[in-house]
């Protein structure tokens, strides 16, 4: 297996932890100088690549893995029995995990290595097309999700901006409360020199020691237990927000819903937000 992957100058595995490690220890050895913070930036990118060529480099081995669990099953034949036949699933089971985590961390390495393309985007086009993304997931789950307001151009990635919405709206209906189905409330209003987006859920909701905790890298709650996903999300739009220099944070009252409050930089004046 090797580890060329499309950024360029992708480098093997081992050597790119060789190079982190010296660029780490580099850091911390160097008085503060001028080179320092150049020091400092090589690590950064090091790290970045590093998780990049990880994260595809993984997905093979695992591959095998669960192919081979595949053909000892169908060799056993009659011949196993149902403790191997459990053993066997709990293990093409962990490997399919994995398999999660590792396309996740993809992604979210993948927006370092993404080009910018940050333009004027109309949040109306971008929510139409989020929502006729997730309208077979809407429907299984009897979600209404209500666009309370003119929505505004701002400026940013549509794609990487998309995400955000997405992840969020796909939350508010995954962690939603067994006893109704997901009414999900969006809300933009200007708030001094952002705009503020507003995904409102009524939910499962979130206890106020897990609002910051959510964001963080695979970080999932008790609540998430019986549901797919790898806490990967809205890390994943925490990086995105702030790429546009915005920020995200989370209210919620535990049994009652849940809201993310989205803040992106606005332009100048609320007409010139086209610009
Ligand atoms: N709208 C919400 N209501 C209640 N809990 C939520 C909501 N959104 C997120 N959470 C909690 O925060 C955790 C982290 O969410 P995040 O989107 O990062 O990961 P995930 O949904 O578990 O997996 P992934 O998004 O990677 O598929 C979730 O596991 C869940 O416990
Ligand atoms: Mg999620």
């Amino acid at each position: 297996m090797n580890a060329t992957i499309g950024t360029g100058g992708a480098r093997p595995l081992s050597e790119h932890g060789a190079r982190l490690a010296k660029a780490a220890a580099l850091a911390v050895a160097d008085a503060p100088s001028r080179d320092h913070a150049r020091d400092l930036e090589r690590a950064n990118a090091d790290l970045r690549q590093f998780a990049y060529v990880a994260s595809h480099d993984l997905q093979e081995p695992l591959r095998m893995i669960v192919s081979y669990l595949d053909m000892v099953k169908r060799r056993l034949g009659d011949r196993s029995d149902p403790e191997i036949d459990e053993f066997l699933d709990y293990a093409v089971d962990g490997a399919r995990r994995m398999r999660a985590l590792i396309r996740g961390l993809a992604d979210y390495t993948r927006i370092d290595a993404r080009q910018r393309a940050f333009g004027p985007v109309s949040m109306d086009d971008l929510l139409d097309g989020v929502l006729r993304d997730l309208a077979l997931k809407m429907e299984d789950c009897g979600a209404h999700v209500l666009v309370r307001d003119q929505l505004p151009t701002v400026r940013g990635d549509p794609v990487l901006l998309a995400q955000v919405f997405h992840n969020l709206l796909v939350n508010a209906m995954k962690y939603r409360h067994p006893d109704r189905a997901p009414e999900i409330r969006l809300t933009a209003r200007r708030s001094g020199a952002d705009w503020l987006f507003s995904v409102a859920d009524n939910g499962l909701g979130i206890p106020a020691d897990a609002l910051d905790r959510v964001f963080l890298l695979f970080q999932r709650l008790n609540s998430a237990k019986g549901t797919e996903g790898s806490g990967i999300g809205l890390a994943l739009v925490r990086k995105i927000v702030e790429e546009h220099g915005g920020r995200v944070w989370a209210a919620s009252v535990p049994d009652i819903g849940s809201t993310f409050h989205v803040a992106l930089p606005a332009s100048e004046s609320p007409d010139s937000e086209a610009d």
